[in-house]
């Protein structure tokens, strides 16, 4: 059996990297529509060796489509999503609009793919990228001895803004380079050389995206006490999100227990290391793979029973597309 898959937000950078997954994991797509705002609509988006014409995103071009995969921004999520679900078609959602909506299932499929099943508005939702890859290396932890508080850093790439972002980084480190002046539109400042926090602000002093960390663990994990204190940064780095990640939980938790909790857990490869300069997961490393890396298991030196960890994640594959291509095969192919 084949399907008739639709990707929203096919020309950005999340919804190439959804066309490349389907592609690589040979999902059995019948025929691609591939979706964008009337901006793009027209150009040319590549999969399985063809050239296939990207159209507007309306509601009447969802007619016949069975899985619709969103990437295009929570205002047009928002928008077109019901219409799309209206029309038959399971929506796969990358953005905030739906996450916390009680009746959509908020799911990544290493953790928490039962939810994925009750849908009422036929909408499951793709959390946050710095949320995935937190909750795929904690989630094996939080069975064992449930998770009490977590204190994340997180050092996120510039591709989590999306295509815009990266040209952005790249031309701004250019100049700097060649030493010419460069004025930047997409971030609030400079990133180049540089950190930002650059998310919209949301509560008590905190922004948007730390507040999506705090809900959506607590939402996937099915445990509103979970105690979650963020911290999000933006780095110069193109793709790849890092994370510092502390956490305590009801009872004792050591380093060695952890470690052979994560062995082997899925979504994950465990970094094993002992600490040496530039012996850990890197950004770079993680690019373009679907695992989450997780190394520097410590004992906290202050906090008895408490860990440290640090985690690494491709935003764009398991951060987004790969998330919804896998909640995907879970429905449709098994
Ligand atoms: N980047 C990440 O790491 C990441 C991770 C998780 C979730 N997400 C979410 O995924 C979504 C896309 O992010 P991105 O990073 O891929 O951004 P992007 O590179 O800027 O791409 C945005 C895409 O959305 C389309 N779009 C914008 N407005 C639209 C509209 N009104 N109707 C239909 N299509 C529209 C754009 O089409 P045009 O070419 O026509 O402008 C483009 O294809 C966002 O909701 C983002 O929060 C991103």
């Amino acid at each position: 059996m084949s399907f008739v898959v639709a990707v929203a937000g096919a020309t950005g950078v999340v919804g190439r990297e959804m066309l490349q997954t389907l592609e690589q994991r040979k999902f059995p797509v019948k025929r691609i529509v591939p979706l964008a705002s009337s901006r793009s609509a027209g150009t040319r988006v590549h999969f399985r060796g063809e050239e296939v014409t990207v159209q507007e995103a309306t509601p009447e071009a969802f007619q016949g489509v069975q899985i619709a995969l969103f990437s295009a921004g929570a205002a047009a999520s928002r928008q077109l999503a019901p219409e799309a679900a209206a029309r038959g078609a399971v929506v796969i959602d990358n953005s905030s609009a739906w996450r916390m909506d009680p009746e959509v299932p908020l799911v990544v499929p290493e953790v928490n793919l039962d939810h994925a099943h009750h849908r009422p508005k036929g909408i499951i939702a793709n959390p946050n990228c710095s949320t995935i890859q937190l909750v795929v290396a904690l989630a094996p932890l939080h069975r064992a001895a449930r998770l009490k508080h977590i204190v994340v850093s997180t050092y996120q790439a510039a591709s989590g803004k999306g295509h815009a972002a990266m040209e952005e980084l790249q031309h701004h480190a250019r100049a700097i380079a060649l030493g010419e002046p460069f004025t930047p539109t997409i971030f609030p400042g400079a990133l180049a050389f540089n950190l930002l926090s650059d998310w919209k602000a949301g509560e008590q002093g905190y922004s948007e995206e730390e507040l999506k960390m705090v809900n959506e663990t607590r939402k996937i994990l099915g445990d509103p006490t979970i105690g979650v204190s963020p911290t999000t940064v933006r780095v110069p780095v193109l793709n790849g999100h890092s994370e510092s990640v502390h956490v305590q939980f009801h009872r004792p938790m050591t380093a060695a227990e952890a470690t052979s909790l994560l062995r082997g857990a899925p979504g994950m490869i465990l970094d094993e290391r002992p600490y040496g300069p530039g012996l850990h997961p890197q950004p770079a490393q993680v690019s373009g793979r679907d695992e989450v890396l997780v190394g520097r298991i410590r004992d906290d030196l202050a906090v008895p029973g408490a860990i440290n960890l640090w985690v690494v994640g491709d935003n764009l594959r398991k951060g987004a597309a790969l998330n919804a291509v896998q909640i995907a095969e879970a429905l449709f192919l098994r």
